[in-house]
């Protein structure tokens, strides 16, 4: 069944902590048609990050909310600044772009099965920080990038979407990133697309496509 009119775009709101290449590639794939959506807004919890200046660009609503007085979480007052923020905005789904925060179960609860982040490998190889890196330096030959729905784990939620990348005998890290990149651009306006037509369907682990809407 469907839960949503397709009739309007998908309000999807971006959290990112530094360049926002991949909110650029969300903003650009909606400007261009590829994708039903509307960015409602977009939010950082590091004040000069570039996804800011990016999301102001296209007159996009941009906030810094700090994730005081942690680091790497997102938790308690600050995690709820958030989610007011988001709720503001009329959000329907949160696209985590480099948000380098863990986000608990209030945020997850908030907008249930609606949290997704885009992870620089094939999953569940190579979870964590620096995944590129990791998949050079154990050697495999093929790598690339997951959209993924957000549970309470570290990167191991339902898999939406996923692009292969060949590692290639002079690879760097850098140069292994930036291929990863051009994948991860078309990865993530695909995956929300899926939630634009309402023909995401998740099951246990599985996310599958239906046909109905
Ligand atoms: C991406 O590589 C993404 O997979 C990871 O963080 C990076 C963010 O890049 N989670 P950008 O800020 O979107 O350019």
């Amino acid at each position: 069944m469907c839960s949503r009119s397709t009739d309007s775009s998908l309000k999807v709101s971006v959290l990112g902590s530094g360049n926002g290449s991949n909110c650029q590639a969300i903003i650009d794939a909606i400007e261009q048609g590829r994708l039903r959506a509307t960015v409602a807004c977009v939010v950082s919890d590091v004040e000069d990050a570039p996804i800011l200046e990016r999301a102001r660009r296209h007159g996009i609503p941009a906030y810094f909310v700090s994730g005081a007085p942690f680091k790497t979480k997102l938790e308690g007052d600050a995690e709820q600044r958030y989610i007011d923020t988001l709720r503001q905005h009329g959000t329907e789904i949160v696209a985590l772009a480099g948000f380098m925060r863990i986000v608990k179960p209030p945020l997850l609860a908030a907008f249930p099965q609606h949290v997704i982040n885009i992870h620089p490998a094939l999953l569940p190889a190579f979870p964590g920080k620096q995944s590129w890196k990791q998949a050079l330096e154990h050697g495999v030959k093929i790598t690339g990038c997951t959209v993924h729905i957000v549970d309470e784990g570290t990167d191991t939620g339902p898999i939406i979407v996923q692009r292969a990348v060949p590692i290639l005998e002079n690879d760097t890290p850098e140069s292994l990133h930036a291929r990863i990149q051009v994948e991860e651009h078309m990865a993530y306006p695909e995956a929300l697309q899926q939630f634009a037509d309402d023909r995401a369907r998740i099951k246990g682990r599985r996310v599958g496509l239906s046909s109905e809407c």
